[in-house]
């Protein structure tokens, strides 16, 4: 399992396709890993963004120590652990009119799923957003397996326009569900918009140590129950999640 391609994709945010060739025959969207990349690093969990016969792709951000000490990784350099993929894939069936929203690392994850429901029959509107719109990247991907692709430009006088984006499709249009790849305060303002009005499901990227559901790290309460990201998610029920307890947690264990 070695680096095949290390790429910068915009300011802070890393595309790392590496061969693994047991991993990417299993991976499914939904799906982890969890990365090292020497010995006293520690592991990183990263979505799968997507996956060929022997490689995946991951596209992260780099927000803190560890993070961006990954963005050093080098060509050809092996990775010291890598497991997966790990989570719970998502379910990929007909579900109706889907909106997926991406945003900053979450865009490679609206690929990975719209590719994925597309096929199964459902009608794919992709929103992305988080950087500048002529830096988005994968955007002739996306559109090419969406129904409707629309790139949402940070630079705005509206506070959160990727939301705001989305509550004006609600008002126009019957969606079945929303999936959102997003900041935690993103998604939290999109539970509240989807609330009364469809279904939302949020990609949660916690902290995670062992990615087994054994250290805990990875907690969040949902509904007043404790659920565990990487054996429970790492996508929730937005509406049943806790933001406020999800943000601290956050807050007081960065990756
Ligand atoms: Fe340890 Fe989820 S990462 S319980």
């Amino acid at each position: 399992m070695s680096i095949l391609k290390k790429q910068k994709l915009y300011e802070d945010i890393y595309l790392l396709q590496i061969k693994a060739p047991e991993i990417a025959k299993k991976a499914l969207p939904g799906h982890f890993v969890l990365l090292q990349m020497d010995e006293n690093s520690p592991r990183i969990p990263i979505p799968i963004a997507d996956a060929d016969k022997t490689s995946i792709t991951l596209i992260f951000k780099a927000r803190g120590k560890t993070t961006e000490a990954l963005t050093q990784c080098r060509k050809d350099q092996p990775c010291y652990v890598l497991l997966g993929p790990l989570g719970n894939p998502r379910e990929i069936k007909e579900y109706g009119k889907v909106i997926l929203v991406g945003e900053g690392p979450g865009i490679g994850q609206v690929y990975f799923y719209a590719k994925a429901l597309k096929n199964a029959g459902n009608k794919i509107i992709s929103l992305v957003g988080g950087i500048p719109k002529k830096q988005v990247f994968w955007s002739d991907r996306i559109e090419k397996v969406s129904d409707k692709y629309f790139i949402i430009d940070p630079q705005s006088d509206l506070p959160s326009p990727l939301a705001h984006a989305v509550e004006q499709i609600l008002r126009k249009i019957k969606i079945d569900q929303v999936i959102s790849f997003a900041s935690p305060n993103l998604m939290r303002s999109l539970s509240q918009i989807t609330k009364l009005r469809t279904k939302h499901y949020a990609y949660l990227t916690a902290t995670m140590l062992d990615g087994i559901g054994m250290c805990g790290s990875c907690r969040v309460v949902c509904d007043n129950e404790h659920k565990l990201c990487c054996i429970d998610g790492p996508e929730l029920d937005a509406h049943t999640i806790d933001w406020d307890a999800y943000l601290h947690r956050l807050a007081e264990y960065p990756s």
